[in-house]
């Protein structure tokens, strides 16, 4: 074995997972060339091999060094001029089996060492399978494609991460294609928010706020009450000892369980609460509001101003945000009606309700299209129907036309729907664990912030990485900011793809969040190229270095043509920005 061609040296220490080898002065070159192949010896990240017997031993280089490590400690004793690995041990083969991770035998001290060729690299990569798909090519070779197991990637949930232009929506584009292709019953919902993968998935499913073919609606009354709370009147779960805050909830409570009758059947008005996801109408919430604070009554007493004492004129038109009139009374004589309203409880709430049903902004929220559960019009098993259906195998959800201030409460609403869908599904034959869906987050660290305690999309997805599983619920993060990413959310991280990443802060939390212990591959972190990934964890068979294929077509993040834009004058106009500034205030393209 000493004289095969592929024989490195010798290994000199043993110390858990990591051994030294010191490499042999006798081999010919540092560069062998086996079967027209070149190989570097000693390069960081590459492969070696240990044979013991009918047993292989596979390990990735982690440093080079001239002195071994812990030389004196250890007393060992190297020649001069020698060179010495260190390596980590990742997993071994035996005999004609598969290549398994994790180790069972261990070498022992002068064990030989070989380099690993080719032929050994498509041993431990295997073939594709039906519980595989292929992620890239391998990095040292154009010929080997690396292949992740779909099962683990997806329920043991995964993370793309990378610095701006390190090709995370590549990646997540090649992953998504790989999916959709192999698998027909497969089903994703992407969170886009800046709508970039549109133009990458010609046949998904795109829901887009003002889109006509596929509107975006996410029923307000999906929010629980404190979200609705929040986002209405800027009100926070502290507040709920105020009159004002119990009295909205009472208000919500009456009006959705008026609404009992829905499509999707009926519910028991014993067990609606202000959290039950009944619709109901926002604009008639403000109007009762509006209604007992702008009333007359014909007497004073507080408890005796009620529906039936109010001397009123004209019920105005919830619809249409009118208020109701009442005759006016008369400030300057308290002593016969009509008398003031004494129910002053929503003044500081009525206001901020109205500017929220004014703004169109918030449309997809307040006016929900036909998605209002009566008999006639569509009920939630609709609109879960269409993002989730049978025929859909992607969905995008483009929110890049949702404000920011809302983009939170809008992927936690998203989320926990999808999310409470499965678990109450979890039995059924179309959904559930029968048929799992795959939760992807584009640009994460916006939304899934670990420094934002008020977070309710973090809530949300945290419920998913940590509960998803059983239910048959996966989910993928992207990011540029692993650093502010929920720690929660990373530690359940199954698989990480890591691309180019060169802040240190954000190296560190790969580092440290990262499942198998391989720092060496992933201090290449920042000299990868574009595209470039190193993968480890729970659905690649070896910690590897992969190419990801670029794909056509692309999503719309490509680099902006800075040099052919800079190169030609642009004359001045006066109609310039015109169609920007209106865009601005229409929010719509
Ligand atoms: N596998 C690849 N091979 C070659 N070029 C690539 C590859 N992946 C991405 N690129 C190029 O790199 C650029 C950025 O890619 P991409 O949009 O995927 O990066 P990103 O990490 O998602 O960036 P951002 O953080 O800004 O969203 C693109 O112009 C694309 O053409
Ligand atoms: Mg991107």
């Amino acid at each position: 074995m000493i004289n095969d061609i592929t024989y490195l040296g010798k290994i000199i220490r043993v110390d858990s997972n990591t051994v030294e080898v010191e490499v042999s002065n006798d081999i010919p070159s540092a560069a062998p060339i086996i079967k027209g192949r070149l190989y570097k010896i000693g390069q960081i990240g590459t492969f070696i091999k240990i044979p013991i017997g009918n047993i292989s031993i596979y390990g990735v280089v982690s440093s080079v060094s001239n002195t071994p490590d812990k030389a004196e400690e250890f007393q060992i004793k190297y020649n001069f001029g020698s060179r010495f690995l260190t390596v980590q041990l990742v997993g071994e083969k035996i005999g004609e089996d598969d290549f398994e991770k994790g180790i069972g035998t261990y070498p022992t001290i002068n064990d030989e060492v070989h380099l690993v060729i080719e032929k050994d690299l498509f041993d431990i990569y295997g073939k594709k399978d039906l519980g595989s798909i292929e992620i890239g090519k391998h990095s040292s070779s154009e010929n080997l494609s690396v292949y992740a197991d779909i099962h683990k990637l997806i329920l043991r949930h995964c993370a793309i991460l990378g610095s701006t232009g390190s090709g995370k929506s590549n990646t997540t584009v090649s992953i998504l294609k790989a999916i959709l292709n192999d698998y027909q019953g497969s089903r994703v919902v992407l969170v886009d928010p800046h709508g970039e993968y549109v133009s990458a998935f010609p046949d998904a499913k795109v829901f887009k706020i003002n889109d006509c073919k596929n509107p975006l609606f996410i029923p307000f009354w999906l929010m629980n009450f404190d979200e609705l709370a929040y986002f209405l009147v800027g009100a926070i779960p502290k507040d709920d000892q105020k009159p004002d805050y119990r009295l909205l909830r009472e208000l919500v409570v009456n009006l959705k369980k008026s609404n009992c009758q829905l499509k999707a059947g009926l519910v028991n008005q014993d067990f609606v609460t202000a959290d039950s996801p009944i619709p109901f109408s926002a604009r008639k919430l403000w109007h009762e509001m509006n209604w007992w604070l702008n009333a007359s009554f014909s007497t004073t007493k507080k408890d005796e101003q009620t529906k039936d004492t109010a001397i009123l004129e004209n019920e105005g038109e919830f619809q249409n945000i009118t208020a109701a009139r009442f005759t006016s009374h008369l400030s300057t004589d308290n002593t016969k009606p009509p008398y003031k309203s004494q129910h002053q409880e929503y003044y500081s709430y009525e206001k901020k309700v109205l500017s929220r049903l004014r703004d169109s902004r918030f449309d997809f929220l307040f006016n929900p299209g036909d998605f209002t559960g009566a008999e006639n019009a569509n009920d939630l098993n609709d609109l879960l129907n269409k993002w989730i259906g049978s025929e859909n195998k992607l969905a995008i959800l483009d929110l890049s036309g949702v404000p920011f201030e809302v983009l939170d409460i809008t992927v936690g609403l998203i989320t926990r729907f999808i999310y409470d869908s499965m678990f109450w599904g979890r039995n059924e034959s179309y959904t559930g664990k029968q048929r799992p869906l795959l939760l992807a987050y584009e640009e994460a660290h916006t939304y899934l912030n670990k420094n934002d305690n008020t977070s309710y999309s973090k809530l949300a997805v945290e419920q998913v990485f940590k509960e998803g599983r059983k239910f048959g619920l996966g989910a993928l993060v992207i990011s540029q900011r692993p650093s502010e990413i929920s720690e929660t959310i990373l530690a359940q991280v199954g698989t990480f793809i890591a691309l180019r990443l060169t802040n240190s802060g954000d190296q560190n939390i790969v580092k440290s969040s990262a499942p198998d212990n391989l720092n060496s591959l992933i201090n290449l972190l920042p000299s990868l190229r574009t595209g470039e990934a190193i993968i480890v964890g729970e659905a690649i068979k070896i910690p590897s270095r992969v190419r990801i294929t670029l794909n056509n077509p692309r999503p719309t993040s490509d680099d902006p043509k800075l040099i052919d834009g800079w190169k030609i004058q642009h004359p001045e106009h006066a109609d310039n920005y015109k169609t920007v500034v209106t865009r601005i205030r229409q929010q719509k393209f």
